[in-house]
């Protein structure tokens, strides 16, 4: 039997596929986009279209599957719009759901991911839910621009700290738990970097490894908000998305550290400052 990946392009979906590669595990990749996926893995793996929204994909993405990875597409806002491939889910009789969950969402109703382990829980589908704290790759990606551009971190996060974790120790994570089912059935896992950064750390250690300075701005939400609606462009409902999570965040829910990763894996999760180092080109422009 094999394992299906969806959400195989993003952040962490990329690292679930290549760990479960070096376990020996037979892989489907799961996107909308069959195209990019084997590209993306230089046609090593098998590529299935699947769309959470479109139903008449689910059949042939479960063919011969018996434990998968789960994510939420940021875009898809209600947790509802998950529950039909979670059905699909229950009546392939999948031996593990292994769902990319948030940090505190056992405490905290408000994101969909709280709704959606509950339905897989009510479903009886032997989980492990894998809650996250904030991704470094947010710093790399979304908040880089303003790093590159002007030296600056833009986000409205306080004084509050974060214990950042990075995307592919997330994946090698959920690989594990996939690979051994049966240990993991019916388990939550909060998993952390090993420590909590506020984001003038952030900007020290950001300065450090490229030689620049960079300044924390601390914005407070509406300046934040309106820039990157209007100066950056990014979609309204997306947007107010971050600007709850930065208000939780100032409220403590993301700088809890915890042993759960290495429990997992026998590792120590990588340090922010290594991923910057790794990353050091998302935040230079271009000579
Ligand atoms: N960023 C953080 O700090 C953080 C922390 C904790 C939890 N999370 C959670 O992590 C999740 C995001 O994970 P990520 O960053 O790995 O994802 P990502 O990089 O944003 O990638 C999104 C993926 O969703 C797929 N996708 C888009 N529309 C789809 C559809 N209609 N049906 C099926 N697949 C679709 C895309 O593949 P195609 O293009 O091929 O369709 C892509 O692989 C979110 O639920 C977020 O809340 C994030």
């Amino acid at each position: 039997m094999k394992i299906l990946v969806t959400g195989a392009s993003g952040n962490v979906g990329n690292y679930v596929v290549k760990e479960l590669l070096k376990m020996g595990e037979k892989v489907v990749a799961a996107g909308t986009n069959t195209e990019k996926l084997q590209t993306m893995f230089d046609n090593k793996v098998e590529a299935t279209k699947l769309d959470f929204t479109d139903r008449s994909t689910f059949k042939s993405a479960l063919y011969e599957i018996d434990r998968v990875f789960l994510m939420r597409p940021p875009h898809l806002g209600k947790p509802e719009d998950l529950f039909p491939f979670i059905d699909a889910m229950k009546a392939n009789n999948i031996k593990l759901v292994c769902f990319l969950s948030l940090m505190g969402v056992e405490n905290n109703t408000i994101p969909p991911h709280h709704k959606i382990e509950k339905y897989i829980e009510t479903l009886e589908i032997p989980f492990a839910h894998i809650r996250p704290g904030f991704f470094m790759e947010n710093i790399s990606g979304i908040h880089s621009v303003e790093i590159r551009e002007r030296d600056e971190i833009f986000i409205p996060a306080g004084r509050s700290k974060t214990s950042f974790i990075a995307s592919e120790d997330i994946g090698l994570s959920i690989a594990v738990a996939l690979h051994t089912p049966e240990l993991h059935k019916n388990t939550a896992y909060t998993i952390t970097g090993g420590e909590a950064l506020d984001y003038y750390q952030v900007a020290q250690i950001i300065s450090k490894v490229t030689g620049r300075r960079i300044v924390y701005k601390k914005p407070g939400f509406l300046k934040y908000r309106r820039y990157y609606i209007k100066k950056r462009g990014l979609d309204k409902s997306y947007v107010n998305v971050t600007v709850a999570l930065y208000f939780m965040t100032r409220m403590g829910t993301a700088k809890k550290v915890t042993d759960e990763f290495y429990k997992l894996t026998g590792k120590r999760p990588k340090s922010f400052e290594a991923f910057v180092k790794e990353n050091v080109l998302c935040f230079c422009s271009k000579p």
